[in-house]
């Protein structure tokens, strides 16, 4: 049809689409916000102008798309060529038997039991990233992001490849993730700027970025290989856990090509995670003294472990409710292979489907005061009531987050210290507002003052 209706859900205008392109290029999630105002939880619309899409923050449908048919969609073309094309095809975009393979394989590290050792293995950098932490904020105001960077990236780079990482090569890193991200958002949101990438050479310029990435990461591979690993080291999955199929582990480029993906999946959601956690917190404090209080009853003055981080239900609710209120994946994408249907709606083959966490997260059929920051909307009778995939930091079905266990276990860690040695505050009243591009950020510097507290 000449609107560009798609299915029998309410309809975003394609003309209305294409002058919304660069407004979705600044803000997505601001125009998904006034469709979704407009027309209901469920809307179709072209992404970008172009490319047809089912957007949905209701649970009923993301749970169908994710969990009830999962075999009829595939993660879309963002995830299987653009992505594919920075980070290679390992688990976090391929499909099918190759896709169960090796997230089967993967998934041995990411195991309670697993965490429970790899924690202590982290003390030492942990500890190191604090003493950091602490100069730098005696020096004034803290750009809380650019830290929580440093966090991320250090506890995963040894909890992948059990060495601690130098700064300025983790900084790199963290600088190349950073600029490859927005160069893939750029080509999402634009499509038909592709062609012009590629002749160009920008998407060449990146590839040299992603080269240098995996250089250093193959470096410390080896380095690790030839210093002879530890017993419970992550890379010995990578590099010595036989198939169940053939019996071999994977090849050296494979176990690189894992590491990397398993690096940027965790180290960009927890970042932007942790930094909306602490400007929560200082915009709340009085839930800065309900942890520490919980974390004194519990854990007194005793080494944090993975048992009693997790008995912290009080803390674990209000980074729950962090995650809901900014969740890092503010949407998931799909391609749905045949027609189907899912509460009277179509969806055509070939049609992109977004389970739109921000927009679920918000739905107010699910959640009330939905703005409100109110971690007591966790307590496990209220959860209980609610439907399962009205809350999806992690994703759902399948392919939930393979390093949920972990990213709560550091998430956990980094707060339970904060708030056991500092008072913070931010040093304006402005409220922080959203950067939606791959991942849900603060649009400024969030700028905090750390006081260590007697
Ligand atoms: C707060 C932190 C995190 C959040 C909010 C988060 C969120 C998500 C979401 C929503 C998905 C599903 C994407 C989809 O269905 O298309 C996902 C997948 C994934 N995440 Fe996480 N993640 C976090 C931390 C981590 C960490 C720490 C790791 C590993 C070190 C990790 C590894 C992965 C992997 C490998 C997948 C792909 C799984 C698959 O396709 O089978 N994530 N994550």
């Amino acid at each position: 049809m000449f609107d560009g209706r798609i299915s029998n859900a309410p309809h975003v205008h394609r003309g209305r689409a294409v002058l919304d392109a660069r407004g979705m290029l600044r803000n997505c999630v601001e125009v998904f916000e006034r469709y979704r105002a407009r027309l209901g939880p469920t809307f179709t619309v072209h992404f970008g102008g172009l490319i047809p899409a089912v957007v949905t923050a209701d649970p009923v449908v993301a749970k169908h798309v994710l969990r009830g048919n999962q075999d009829n969609y595939e993660k879309s073309f963002i995830q299987a060529e653009r992505m594919v094309e920075f980070q290679g095809a390992g688990v976090v975009n391929i499909h099918g038997e190759a896709w169960k393979r090796q997230r089967k394989l993967l998934a041995q590290g990411f195991k309670p039991n697993y965490l429970a050792k790899l924690l202590p293995m982290q003390q030492d950098v942990f500890e190191e990233l604090m003493l950091d932490f602490d100069r730098v904020a005696q020096h004034g105001p803290v750009n809380v992001r650019q830290q929580m960077v440093q966090f991320t990236l250090r506890l995963t780079g040894k909890a992948l490849y059990g060495r601690s990482m130098p700064t300025a090569e983790l900084e790199r890193i963290g600088a190349i993730i950073h600029e490859i991200q927005n160069f893939v958002h750029r080509q999402i949101v634009q499509p038909w700027m592709i062609p012009w990438y590629r002749f160009s050479g920008e998407s060449e310029k990146y590839q040299a970025l992603r080269r240098e990435g995996d250089a250093i990461a193959l470096r410390h591979i080896r380095a690790r290989l030839s210093e002879g690993l530890a017993e419970n080291d992550f890379l010995r999955i990578l590099t010595e856990t036989p198939y169940h199929d053939t019996g071999l582990p994977m090849d050296e480029p494979m176990a690189m090509l894992e590491s990397l993906q398993l690096l940027v999946a965790g180290n960009v959601t927890s970042t932007n995670a942790l930094t909306w956690i602490l400007y929560l917190l200082a915009r709340h404090p009085k839930y800065i003294h309900e942890i520490r209080d919980e974390v004194a009853a519990v854990i007194g003055a005793n080494a944090m472990d993975y048992r009693n981080l997790h008995q912290l239900e009080g803390t674990v609710r209000v980074i729950d409710e962090a995650l809901r209120l900014y969740p890092p994946f503010w949407m998931i994408d799909r391609i749905a292979l045949k027609d189907d249907e899912v509460g009277g709606i179509r969806i055509p083959a070939g049609a992109m489907v977004i389970p739109y966490i921000y927009g679920t997260h918000r739905n107010p059929a699910h959640w009330q005061n939905v703005e409100a920051f109110d971690p007591g909307r966790f307590e496990a009778r209220r959860s209980k009531e609610r439907h399962p995939f009205a809350y999806l930091p992690f994703g759902g079905g399948p392919r939930t987050c393979l390093g949920a266990n972990m990213a709560i276990m550091q998430m956990l860690m980094i707060v339970v210290a904060f708030v056991r040695k500092y008072d913070f505050a931010l040093t304006t009243d402005e409220p922080v507002g959203i950067n939606p591009s791959m991942m849900l950020r603060p649009n400024r510097v969030v700028s905090m003052k750390f006081r260590a507290i007697a």
